[in-house]
């Protein structure tokens, strides 16, 4: 049967921008969802509807609006407008972005709670609130503050108290004012509409909902039913209404009053369904009362009640199919250097300062899903563990296989790939993949459908080990060297492919752009989970012929990780003081400095700017490099300029470089230098390396390479 799955993630609040913990949790979905999404061959087929929304409603909205002299529809439309950057950016592949403050919510939210209503679980009571006089409203908790009952510190909001950490009624503070006036508040009687999660038919559901296997995470069953008592004796009714002014939903029937922002907030994941069913022209009903259709929400471990308690309570009581069909999986929080994150501290990571450092998305991807269990745990980001873990991985690895094999291909057998295979690159392939038909990819689907994301990728890397012992002990660049090993190195470097082909499609649900850019290598279309099984695992290859090869990925430089932390308000440096340390020959540091300074190869005679810009270097990426027949020194590199053609330059660096560590580098070539006809045909430009004066002493040649980043073209100024 076709599982027919309805994901989303936590709907966040539209009052500020993405930080680097909602990016984990659309991560966490995304790769969830692009494993089901290859799913697609008959028998196992999945369909996939992943939608996301703003949360809009509620008083922090307001406030912040009114800060900046907008509507709250103002504010939250110039919030969500800033939202696909970030999504793209990461490959958050989302069908439908939508809003709470949008006519299906408003729809869908008061006929549940009509229904709620009409099924005897919404009740008024009159209760006093703070309301400010001078403002003309009632106040919510966090617009009031006062003396903390508990501690007595003093300026603490009317929910609880940041310095002693106690919890409290805002009629309890000592000396209560409003944050808007200063005035003080008086108690004034309001009516308010409570939900009656106290009423034992919500006692009974919620215990048998939870207990229901396969639903929630063990520990989040144990958690919860604390929750609920022995009995339900637990369960407090909810206070879901608000007074105007308020940024919310009117509650039908009762004018002046509007939903607390947490009834309308989940109700937004079927108001965002309903939104882009609609424009697909797909029956959203149907939908819901199909068998097949399954529920999934990826929520954060600090809105778990609202989660199991309230909304399984709401879709239960007001009728709604799918609350059988309705899973929620819990993650902990990202914290970074191992404190929570916070900007004042120094340790937040904005994730578009990652996108704006030319930091590659995949690498946050591949990080936090290899640190990702289906445990509700924190996970921690350590700059110098993303470097190490990235690196070793990822190029070292993975790219690594196709980068030394690919060349090859290209340059020997005119892009074709051998058509059949020995029998001991089989035996590898099997060994690689625990057989010769992939057995190994079931344990590593069962863990990314269990959302044990670190466990799948610690076996893909596993097959990749073996893979680069294959390379390794076969080692195709000396193969490569003797004309009667052709049809060896035909084999290897095949199989090498092959196996490089089976770890892009495990990899895929995490690396999706590098997988694009494989496929387009390797002439694929797009990659199912069946491909990494039976037939589809070696025929596809054999024989075919590929496409040049182009560097996947770049290592991660940890100088970039550095520049990605928020920096703390730098301590005052008074200029002077940087002034006289540096015109202080005495001081040691200077002292080293110049001991060293004598023994460099003195300075050529000075020159002006003008000079300097007459040489117009760029930054090219090298896209191939090869030994040069009969040349004892050189290499030919081919140079993309940005220029929408290739440059052809030899240079003089064979004894310090073999061809496959340059491909996929950048570097930096003098660019208007007059072509130069040689033997081995035109150079067009000189790259350039640092050497010592005395080479002889000191045989180091050094190309240079711009910090990664840079693209080709780029001007050196
Ligand atoms: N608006 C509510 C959710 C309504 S759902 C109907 C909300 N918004 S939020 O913007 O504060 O948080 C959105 C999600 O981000 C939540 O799942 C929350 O747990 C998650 N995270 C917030 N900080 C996080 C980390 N540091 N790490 C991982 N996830 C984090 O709550
Ligand atoms: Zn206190």
């Amino acid at each position: 049967m076709t599982r027919k799955l309805f994901v989303t993630t936590a709907l966040p609040y539209a009052n500020a921008a993405f930080h680097i913990g909602h990016m984990m949790e659309y991560i966490q979905a995304d790769i969830w969802v692009r494993f089901q999404r290859m799913q697609r061959d008959a028998g196992t087929q999945r369909v996939v509807h992943f939608v996301g929304a703003d949360d809009t409603h509620g008083t922090p909205i307001m406030i912040a609006a009114e800060k900046e002299g907008v509507t709250p529809q103002e504010f939250v439309a110039k919030i969500a407008a800033g939202r696909a950057q970030y999504l793209d950016g990461f490959h958050i592949a989302f069908d439908n972005w939508h809003s709470t403050d949008s006519p299906e919510n408003v729809d869908l939210s008061q006929s549940i709670y009509r229904r709620l209503r009409d099924n005897g679980l919404i009740y008024t009571k009159t209760v006093d609130r703070f309301y400010d006089t001078a403002k003309g409203m009632f106040l919510a908790d966090r617009n009031i503050k006062g003396e903390c009952p508990v501690c007595h510190a003093k300026d603490q909001y009317g929910d609880n108290c940041e310095v002693c950490g106690a919890a409290y009624q805002p009629t309890e503070l000592i000396n209560p004012y409003s944050v808007f006036t200063g005035s003080t508040p008086i108690l004034k009687p309001s009516e308010q509409y409570f939900f009656k999660l106290s009423d034992p038919r919500c006692f009974q559901f919620l215990k048998e909902w939870l207990n229901t296997p396969g639903r929630l995470q063990p520990e989040m069953v144990n958690k919860v039913s604390e929750w609920l008592g022995e009995n339900g004796e637990k369960l407090a009714d909810w206070d879901i209404s608000r007074d105007a002014p308020y940024f919310g939903i009117p509650i039908p029937d009762a004018p002046g009053k509007f939903f607390y922002v947490w009834l309308d907030a989940p109700v937004g994941y079927l108001a965002s369904l309903k939104n882009y069913f609609e424009k697909k022209g797909i029956d959203y009903e149907a939908f819901l009362n199909d068998p097949a259709a399954e529920q999934v929400h990826f929520i954060g471990k600090d809105i778990v009640s609202f989660h199991l308690l309230f909304w399984p309570a709401m879709l239960n009581f007001s009728g709604h199919p799918i609350i059988d069909k309705l899973k929620v999986n819990v993650h902990g929080h990202l914290t970074v250097n191992n404190e929570k994150m916070s900007k004042s501290r120094g340790t937040g990571i904005s994730p578009l300062r990652y996108l704006d450092l030319k930091m590659n998305p995949e690498w946050l991807r591949y990080y936090l899903a290899f640190k990702l269990n289906a445990k509700v745990e924190d996970l921690d980001f350590t700059g110098e563990d993303f470097v190490a873990r990235v690196n070793s991985d990822l190029i070292g690895k993975y790219v690594n296989i196709a980068s030394r094999c690919a060349g090859f291909i290209a340059k020997r057998f005119d892009g074709k790939l051998a058509s059949t295979l020995s029998d001991d690159a089989k035996q590898w392939i099997a060994r690689a993949l625990n057989g010769e038909h992939g057995e190994r990819q079931a344990s590593i689907a069962a863990n990314f459908e269990a959302r044990e994301f670190g466990k799948a990728l610690r076996e893909i890397m596993e097959v990749a080990d073996v893979a680069n012992r294959y390379v390794d002990e076969n080692k195709p660049w000396i193969l490569a060297k003797d004309e009667t090993k052709t049809a060896e190195l035909h084999d290897v470097c095949t199989a090498a492919l092959i196996l490089f082909r089976q770890l892009t499609i495990l990899l895929s649900p995490v690396l999706p752009h590098v997988a694009a850019q494989v496929r387009a290598f390797l002439g694929d279309d797009a990659y199912s989970w069946d491909d990494t099984q039976g037939e589809r695992v070696t025929a596809p290859l054999l024989g075919r012929t590929i496409n040049a090869y182009s560097h996947l990925m770049q290592r991660v430089d940890a100088k970039m990780v550095e520049d990605l932390f928020d920096k703390p308000a730098p301590a005052a440096t008074p200029a002077a003081e940087t002034a006289v340390t540096t015109a202080e020959p005495a001081a040691p540091a200077a002292a080293v400095a110049t001991a060293e300074a004598s023994d460099i190869e003195p300075l050529a005679p000075e020159i002006s700017i003008d000079d300097f810009t007459k040489i117009d270097l760029r930054v090219a990426k090298i896209v191939n490099c090869e030994h040069v027949e009969g040349a004892g020194k050189l290499l030919r590199l081919t140079l993309d300029v940005g220029e929408g053609r290739y440059r052809n330059v030899f240079s003089g660096i064979k004894s310090a470089y073999q061809p496959e560590q340059l491909i996929g580098k950048l570097t930096v070539v003098v660019a208007n230098l007059a072509p130069r006809k040689m033997k081995f045909g035109v150079s067009e430009g000189m790259v350039l390396c640092a050497s010592a004066q005395d080479e002889k002493a000191n045989p180091g040649l050094y190309l240079l390479e711009p910090v990664s980043g840079a693209q080709p073209g780029m001007r050196i100024r």
